[in-house]
C-alpha cells in the first residue's frame, strides 16, 4: 500500500518544529503500536459491542469498546463495528484509531467534545465504512496534524469536510497530512456525478488546506485531475497519486508547488507529457517524479519528452520507462530512443489502409466497365434517342397541324362546309 512509505515532515521551517515533534513521537507510537495492541487486546476481547457508550464518563477512564493508553496517550476502537464515535473520548487523546468499524456517516462535529480534544493529532478512520462526511466533520480538532480516511467508500464528501462549517471564514485547518487512498465507492462509474470533482472541492475550499504537507489520493479510479486541484495547496510536499486511471496531465498545473518533494503517477494511464509540464515539473527546484507502469505511446508526440528525460534529473528510475504502443515500439525503453524512431503513421492502421484502397480499386473498376457498356452500345443508344426525337417529333407535327386547322377560319369554315 502507498500509505507503507515515510510519513515524517520534511525539512521544513521553524513555524512547525512542534508538529514535527507531534510527528516524530506519533512514529514511535505507531512502530511501537504491534506490542500494544497485542497486549491490549486479549484484555478487551470480551467488551461487549453492544454497549457502544452514550453515558458521560469520568475524565481517564476509557470508552467501553476500546482499549487506552494515558501514558501513549492512544485510544484504539479498531476492529469494533462501531456505528457512531465514542463520546467519551478521554481529553488526553492524542492518537485515536478508530479503523475496522461501521461509521456510515461522520456528522458535523462528529469529534466536537466540552472541554474539546485539544491534543488530538492524529485520526486514523482508514476502512470504517464510512459513506458521507459532513460539512465541519472535523471541526473543533485544533491540534488535528494527520488524517487517514482511506479505504472507505465515500459517496458524499461535503466540500467543506475539511474547512469547517465557517467557510467564508478563510480559517486554515491545521491538517497537515490528508491520507485518501482507495476512497472511491464500489460502482462509482454508475454515479452521475464526478468523483474527482467532489474530492477536489474539498480540497479548494476556503483555502483551509494551505498548509497541508502530504497528499495521498491513491487508488481512487481517478480519471483526470480536475483543473484547479492544486492551486489552493501551496504547501504540499507529497504529492500520491498512484494506481488511478489518469490519461493525461494537460490540464493540471503544478507550477506553484515550488515545496514539491515528491510526486508519484506510477501506475496510471499515461500516454505523453506535453511540453508545459515537463517545463513546470523542471522549474520545482526540489522534486522526484515517479512515472513507472504507464502506457506510454512511442509517437512522433513522444519526442519532446525523450528529449527531456535524456537531460533531466527529476525523473527516479527513468532508465525503467518503457513503450506501451504502437505494437512495434513496445517495450523499447524510452530513454534509448531516436528521433527517427518516433513518427506518427498515418491514423488508420496499415490493414485498415489496405483494405480502403481495394475497395477504391473495386469502384474504380465498376465505374469504368459502366463506361465501357456505354461505349459498345454507343449504336444502339444513338437509335434509341433517334427513335425518341422522331417520336417527339410526329407528336408535336400532329398537335401544330390541329392548331392550325383551328386557328384559321376558312379551314374552319372548310371543314365545317365539307360537314354538309
Ligand atoms: C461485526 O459485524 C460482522 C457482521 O455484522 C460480524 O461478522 C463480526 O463478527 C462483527 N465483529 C465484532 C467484533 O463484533
Ligand atoms: C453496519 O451498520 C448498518 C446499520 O447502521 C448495518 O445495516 C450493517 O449491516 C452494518 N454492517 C456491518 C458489516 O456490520
Ligand atoms: C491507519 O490504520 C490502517 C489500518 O490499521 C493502517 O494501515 C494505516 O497505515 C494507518 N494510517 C496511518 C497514517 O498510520
Ligand atoms: C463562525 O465564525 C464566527 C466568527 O468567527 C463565529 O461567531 C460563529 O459562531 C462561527 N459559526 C460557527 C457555526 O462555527
Ligand atoms: C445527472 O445529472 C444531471 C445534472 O447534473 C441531471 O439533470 C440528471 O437528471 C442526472 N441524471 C441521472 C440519471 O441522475
Ligand atoms: C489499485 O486500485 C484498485 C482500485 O482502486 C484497487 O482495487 C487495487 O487494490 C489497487 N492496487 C494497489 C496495488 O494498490
Ligand atoms: C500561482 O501563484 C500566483 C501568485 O502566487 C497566482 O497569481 C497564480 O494564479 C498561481 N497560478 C496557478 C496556476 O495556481
Ligand atoms: C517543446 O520544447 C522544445 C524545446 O524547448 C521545442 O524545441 C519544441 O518544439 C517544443 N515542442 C512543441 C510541441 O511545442
Ligand atoms: C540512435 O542513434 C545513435 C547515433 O545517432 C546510434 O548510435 C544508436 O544506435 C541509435 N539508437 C537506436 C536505438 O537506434
Amino acid at each position: 500500500m502507498p500509505g507503507g512509505c515515510f510519513r515524517g515532515p520534511a525539512a521544513g521551517d521553524g513555524r512547525l518544529r512542534l508538529a514535527r515533534l507531534a510527528l516524530v513521537f506519533l512514529g514511535w507510537v505507531s512502530s511501537s503500536s504491534p506490542t500494544f495492541s497485542a497486549s491490549s487486546s486479549t484484555s478487551s476481547a470480551s467488551s461487549s459491542v453492544s454497549a457502544v457508550s452514550a453515558q458521560p464518563m469520568l475524565p481517564g477512564q476509557c470508552p467501553l469498546p476500546c482499549e487506552c493508553s494515558e501514558a501513549a496517550r492512544t485510544v484504539k476502537c479498531v476492529n469494533r463495528n462501531l456505528t457512531e464515535v465514542p463520546v467519551d473520548l478521554p481529553p488526553y487523546v492524542r492518537n485515536l484509531f478508530l479503523t475496522g468499524n461501521n461509521l456510515s456517516v461522520l456528522p458535523t462535529g462528529a469529534f466536537a467534545r466540552q472541554p474539546p480534544l485539544a491534543e488530538l493529532a492524529a485520526l486514523n478512520l482508514s476502512g470504517s465504512g464510512i459513506m458521507k462526511v459532513d460539512a465541519g466533520a472535523f471541526e473543533h480538532l485544533p491540534s488535528l496534524r494527520q488524517l487517514d480516511l482511506s479505504h472507505n467508500p465515500l459517496e458524499v464528501l461535503s466540500p467543506i469536510a475539511f474547512s469547517g462549517t465557517n467557510a467564508s471564514t478563510s480559517d486554515p485547518s491545521p491538517l497537515m497530512e490528508l491520507i485518501l487512498n482507495h476512497i472511491v465507492p464500489l460502482g462509482d462509474e454508475k454515479n452521475n456525478r464526478s468523483f474527482e470533482g467532489m474530492v477536489a472541492a474539498a480540497l479548494q475550499a476556503g483555502q483551509a488546506l494551505r498548509g497541508l504537507h502530504r497528499l495521498e489520493l491513491a487508488s481512487n479510479h481517478f480519471l483526470y485531475l480536475p483543473r484547479d486541484v492544486l492551486t489552493r495547496l501551496p504547501g504540499l510536499r507529497h504529492l500520491d497519486l498512484r494506481n488511478n486511471s489518469l490519461v493525461s496531465l494537460i490540464y493540471v498545473s503544478f507550477r506553484n508547488l515550488t515545496h514539491l518533494e515528491s510526486l508519484h503517477l506510477e501506475d496510471n494511464a499515461l500516454k505523453v507529457l506535453h511540453n508545459r509540464t515537463l517545463a513546470e515539473l523542471q522549474s520545482l527546484p526540489h522534486v522526484r517524479v515517479f512515472l513507472d507502469n504507464n502506457p506510454w505511446v512511442c509517437d512522433c508526440h513522444m519526442t519532446d519528452m525523450v528529449t527531456w528525460l535524456k537531460e533531466t534529473e527529476v525523473v527516479l528510475g527513468k532508465a525503467r520507462l518503457t513503450c506501451a504502443f504502437p505494437e512495434k515500439m513496445r517495450d523499447r525503453v524510452l530513454l534509448q530512443l531516436n528521433s527517427s524512431d518516433l513518427n506518427c503513421d498515418p491514423i488508420l492502421p496499415q490493414s485498415l489502409q489496405t483494405s480502403y484502397v481495394f475497395l477504391g480499386i473495386v469502384l474504380a473498376l465498376i465505374g469504368a466497365i459502366f463506361l465501357l457498356v456505354l461505349y459498345l452500345n454507343r449504336k444502339g443508344i444513338k437509335k434509341w434517342m433517334h427513335n425518341i426525337r422522331d417520336a417527339c417529333r410526329d407528336h408535336m407535327e400532329g398537335y401544330h397541324y390541329r392548331y392550325e386547322i383551328n386557328a384559321d377560319p376558312r379551314l374552319t369554315n372548310l371543314s365545317s362546309n365539307s360537314d354538309v
